[in-house]
């Protein structure tokens, strides 16, 4: 008995330590005071600030409270309280040094649309293991044996174009589209492009809905075709086991054995490469093509470039070398990453209580690093609203140019969205004029900012 009541009071004394040392090691980390929360307002309960950041371009909001408040506030916005940061400091902080401390986060209805074990949603060995599989697949030494291919691509795109009134946007997109598909499925890629076109569609056109589960809501019909691409690539899965050959492409590095990925994952992280690689580098696409209309001096530099480089080569087709002797086409895409920070911003979550530049960030606060901003900052930038490549012929400083994210989560598909608007680039500039039609200033958010209307222009043969 008294054994028992002995056992019975360490086991409380220890839990009672254990409960003390927490808070005792809590109070050490947070400097013994409890921490203010950064400064900013919360607005209305329950709808926050969300209607001043969508009634007006989300950018007035952000500099209005970076003025008042300075680069780190607080805000309500879409239901969740959210600490916005602007400084590049602080952007390193969250993506890079303590990014074990935030977590990427998503609307559930996003997460059910791509699938759950996307790379997108994950932390931890899981995520490295992914990270690896798409690095590997999109890294320099695999996508140069592709570029006869992505050429031949945009070669077919812009003869499609030619002489007719386009949205710049929905053609990109398309081009973007397909180069996805080939890097992921290789030469089987044009097997399975129509198919894949058509559910894709149906699936992207419920991205942005109401998460309402009803037949007829755009919401329900986007889930239909996610069951059913999951079909088409069961089916693509099944054909290659059956053909037993090793591929490169992504789609057989998800596939070796070694890696053990279930059907589903690998059908969820397809789909999660197409939707990360398409409206992305077709935004920049139709980016650069209005840029480059309406500076002339910019074009013609590029169109010379282009030219050298075409005149200088022996045999036909442009071959990964070529690529590397664009400085000035590579200048212009860096510029346009910078000017149009088509993702304003991306989302983490404090996985904990963080203290954060002496302020408190709250666990399951979202936290917004605000790349335009940080990219639009004249502290960073010198006349930052300035299309001005030539800026890029100094190296930026650390930290003040991340468009393709920063640390574990950074782009892996960046070398491929570069590599595919170099080659696009080089046709367009060397072959064609074109005319923007209709109003040119407005700005669309689709979520990725984009010139309004997609930008309509008219395409045609130079004499
Ligand atoms: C110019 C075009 C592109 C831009 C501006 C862009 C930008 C970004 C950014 C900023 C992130 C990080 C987001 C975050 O930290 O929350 C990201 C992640 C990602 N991107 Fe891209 N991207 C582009 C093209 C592509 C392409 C072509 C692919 C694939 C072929 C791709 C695949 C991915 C993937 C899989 C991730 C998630 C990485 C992870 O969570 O570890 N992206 N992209």
């Amino acid at each position: 008995m008294e054994f028992i009541s002995l056992c019975c009071f360490l086991i409380s004394s220890l839990i009672f330590s254990i409960f003390v040392l927490n808070k005792i090691l809590k109070l050490l980390s947070f400097g013994n005071v409890k921490l203010p929360l950064p400064p900013g307002t919360m607005g209305w309960p329950y709808i926050g600030e969300t209607f001043q950041l969508y009634s007006q371009n989300p950018n007035t909001f952000f500099a209005s409270k970076i003025k008042k408040y300075g680069s780190i506030f607080k805000t309500h916005v879409l239901g969740c309280n959210c600490v916005m940061i602007s400084s590049p400091e602080a952007a390193k902080l969250v993506l890079v040094t303590k990014s074990d401390l935030f977590k990427p986060t998503f609307p559930a209805s996003k997460e059910r649309m791509l699938g759950k074990q996307a790379i997108f949603f994950h932390q931890g060995d899981y995520h490295s293991k992914l990270r690896k599989l798409v690095l590997r697949s999109f890294m320099p030494e695999s996508i140069k044996n592709i570029v006869p291919q992505i050429e031949s691509l945009a070669v077919k795109s812009l003869e499609s174009w030619e002489g007719q009134l386009i949205t710049t946007f929905q053609e990109m997109k398309t081009y973007a589209f397909n180069v996805a598909l080939l890097s992921i499925f290789g030469k089987d890629e044009v097997l399975y492009r129509e198919d894949l076109k058509e559910c894709y569609y149906s699936l992207e056109k419920g991205y942005n809905s109401m998460p309402i589960n009803f037949p007829g809501t755009l919401f329900h019909k986007a889930m239909k075709a996610r069951k059913e691409l999951s079909k088409i690539l069961a089916k693509i899965l099944s054909l290659r086991r059956q053909m037993k050959m090793n591929h490169t492409d992504l789609l057989g590095s998800f596939m070796e054995d070694s890696e053990g990925l279930t059907d589903e994952q690998i059908a969820d992280n397809i789909i999660g490469v197409i939707f990360a690689a398409r409206d992305t580098t077709a935004s920049v696409l139709t980016w650069i093509v209005k840029y480059l209309a309406e500076n002339p001096s910019v074009l013609q530099a590029v169109t010379e470039e282009q030219e050298e480089l075409k005149k200088n080569k022996e045999e036909n087709g442009l071959n990964w070398a070529d690529t590397k002797k664009m400085p000035i086409t590579t200048r212009v895409i860096q510029e346009t990453l910078r000017a149009a920070s088509i993702l304003s911003f991306t989302f983490r979550e404090a996985v904990e209580d963080v203290e954060f530049n002496g302020y408190l960030i709250p666990k399951g606060w979202k936290v917004l690093p605000l790349f335009r901003n940080i990219h639009h900052s004249p502290d960073n930038f010198t006349d930052p609203e300035k299309f001005d490549p030539s800026r890029f012929e100094v190296a930026p400083k650390p930290n003040t140019f991340m468009p393709f994210g920063s640390g574990i989560h950074s782009c892996p598909g960046n070398e491929l969205a570069k590599l595919e608007i170099l080659v696009l680039v080089h046709h367009l500039t060397t072959k064609y004029r074109w005319s923007m039609m209709g109003p040119q200033n407005g700005i669309q958010y689709a979520p990725f900012a984009l010139p309004q209307n997609g930008l309509p222009i008219t395409l045609s043969l130079k004499r």
